[in-house]
């Protein structure tokens, strides 16, 4: 809560690699309704804290089909994507990715360069629409977390397996902290 500020959004706590709930696939969401759109918010306010360019219910535990994403450089183009679905998409590109579930590690990973994707808003308005750099990146990643699917499940298996081994020595300095 902040005083003056009359918010009552929250933060969600994102989901960390090798979380197996972050490998649940999320189902569509049949009704807009007051409790979809107060997730979507509270999960636009964990994306903003987190500073993510976007984020995915899956990584919050909640297991619908909702989206958000802001790829403007100043931080103030808020995208709500419900039931996001992509359409065509055509080409390749490479792209050093990251994640909010996957903290502290980046990697290129292979995606199509430009998408034609679909949407609903909050508003249940159906939206269809083209992308190309970022904002495909970003909506290809996102829709993949929907599906239980993460960027470093594109990496080759001995870069997994470092990145494996790394997180695993972090686990086991944090509990001797602890
Ligand atoms: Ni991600």
């Amino acid at each position: 809560m902040t005083l003056g500020r009359m918010t009552l959004t929250a933060k969600f706590e994102v989901l960390h690699f090798p979380d197996p709930r972050l490998r649940k696939k999320a189902v569509p969401v049949e009704t807009i309704d007051a409790h979809i759109k107060a997730i979507a918010d509270d999960m636009m306010e964990t994306m903003y804290d987190e500073g993510g360019i976007g984020l995915a219910a899956t990584q919050v535990n909640i297991q619908q089909r909702i989206v958000v994403i802001d790829v403007s450089e100043d931080r103030d183009r808020p995208m709500i994507l419900i039931n996001p679905e992509i359409i065509a998409s055509e080409g390749i590109e490479q792209m050093q990715e990251g994640c909010l579930s996957v903290p502290g590690y980046y990697d290129d990973v292979e995606r199509a360069e430009n998408i034609r994707y679909s949407y609903l808003t909050p508003d249940g308005e159906k939206i269809e629409q083209d992308a190309s750099g970022l904002l495909s990146v970003c909506v290809q990643h996102e829709i993949d977390h929907l599906d239980g699917k993460l960027f470093i499940d594109y990496l080759s298996p001995l870069k997994r397996q470092r990145l494996l081994k790394k997180i695993e020595k972090q686990d086991k300095l944090q509990a001797q902290v602890l």
